[in-house]
């Protein structure tokens, strides 16, 4: 499949007005996407965790203009007008103008909220394009006789990769990767597909505990982050070893290895800071209370046998996963000795869920 085919046919139906919502979940990265090529195509395949409670739920309403006149819409987050959201929105539109030739045709309103706090560092960048493109590609479907179902979900990963790359993985099933992977039937670099094997029953429900340990703003964003990867000393071996995690993890899914498991997605998170630390400006995103709280469930592991770990994401917040049976327990170990280190005390509990909805 190249970009050509997400090009639609011209459109046979008309309409003035209408309105659709959507809600779509964030998602976790097991094997990380860190380094894109031009178009949003990224380095090396990754896979995710779809969350189940941490959503971004988007009504898009549109009204056709008398003319034709470039973009035109207005942004609302909690119901407040945001002008700060425009240009991001500006870039996405622009890029897929292409594969949506309505966008210019018509008036949109945006209105969008979030399940988790406005201000927790979790990236909304994920959950947001993906629901927006959900959104535009519900209107599409209004316009257009012939989007099966199966196209429907894949043009909508496809437009929300070109918003955000991870958001692409923000669409359908409990886990999804994204980026061509030999041993992955299906697997592209543009669009996130289920992951298409069985899975091993201990990674049923598996828990996500996101401490929010700085709700700041992010020093670099990921795209000034991504663009470092050029010329990094360690890119192609990172980019190498990106692809035979992701082999690994095929057979750990299915065999249910949940020491292999650790191993795998805590050396995954340390390499995507490492890549950071050592990139040409250099930058550190995890904080002092990131390195106790990874101390800390370490030690927790070894005393109690325990299966739980950590994950990081492009920021100081320390996603922990542990197994179902485990919940009681690493909960209690939470409160106990880890919510010290979170600001406010704050922490979300999710858990893996299926995707994302239309309301
Ligand atoms: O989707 P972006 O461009 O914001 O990149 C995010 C990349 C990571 O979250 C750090 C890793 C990943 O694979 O999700």
């Amino acid at each position: 499949m190249t970009e050509e085919n997400f090009i639609p046919k011209p459109y046979t139906n008309s309409i003035d007005s209408g309105s659709f919502t959507w809600a779509s979940p964030s998602n976790i990265a097991l094997v990380k996407y860190w380094g894109k090529k031009e178009h949003q195509i990224p380095e090396n395949p990754s896979i995710s965790f779809t969350l189940n409670n941490c959503k971004t739920t988007t009504t898009v309403s549109f009204s056709k203009k008398e003319i034709n006149t470039g973009f035109s819409f207005e942004v609302f987050l909690d119901g407040e007008q945001k002008e700060d959201f425009k240009p991001k929105i500006e870039t996405f539109f622009k890029r897929v103008e292409v594969y949506l030739p309505f966008l210019n045709a018509y008036h949109f309103k945006i209105e969008t909220s979030n399940t988790f706090p406005h201000s927790s560092g979790i990236a909304s960048s994920a959950s947001g394009m993906s629901a927006l493109a959900l959104c535009l590609m519900s209107i599409e479907k209004e316009l257009s006789t012939d989007v099966s179902e199966q196209d429907f979900i894949k043009k909508a990963s496809f437009l929300a990769r070109l918003g955000s790359g991870s958001a692409c993985r923000s669409l359908e099933g409990d886990l999804v990767v994204w980026g061509t992977h030999d041993e992955i039937k299906g697997s592209s670099d543009l669009f996130g597909v289920k992951y298409p094997y069985d899975v091993h029953q201990n990674f049923k429900n598996y828990q996500d505990t996101i401490l929010l340990v700085d709700k700041g703003e992010k020093q670099v964003s990921s795209t000034v982050g991504h663009n470092l990867m050029h010329g990094h000393p360690f890119a192609q071996e990172r980019f190498k070893q990106a692809n035979s995690n992701l082999s690994q993890m095929v057979s750990i899914l299915k065999n249910g290895d949940l020491d292999q498991f650790i191993a795998l997605v805590e050396s995954e998170a340390l390499t995507l800071h490492a890549m950071m630390m050592t990139s040409m400006p250099y930058f550190i995103l995890m904080k002092p209370n990131t390195l106790e709280i990874i101390n800390k469930i370490w030690n927790y592991r070894k005393q109690k046998g325990s299966n739980v770990c950590f994950t990081l994401d492009a920021g100081a917040n320390v996603h922990v996963l542990y197994p179902q049976n485990e919940t009681a327990s690493v909960l209690e170990f939470i409160k106990n000795e880890l919510v010290a280190y979170c600001q406010n005390g704050q922490y979300i509990c999710d858990v893996i869920g299926l995707g994302a909805n239309k309301l």
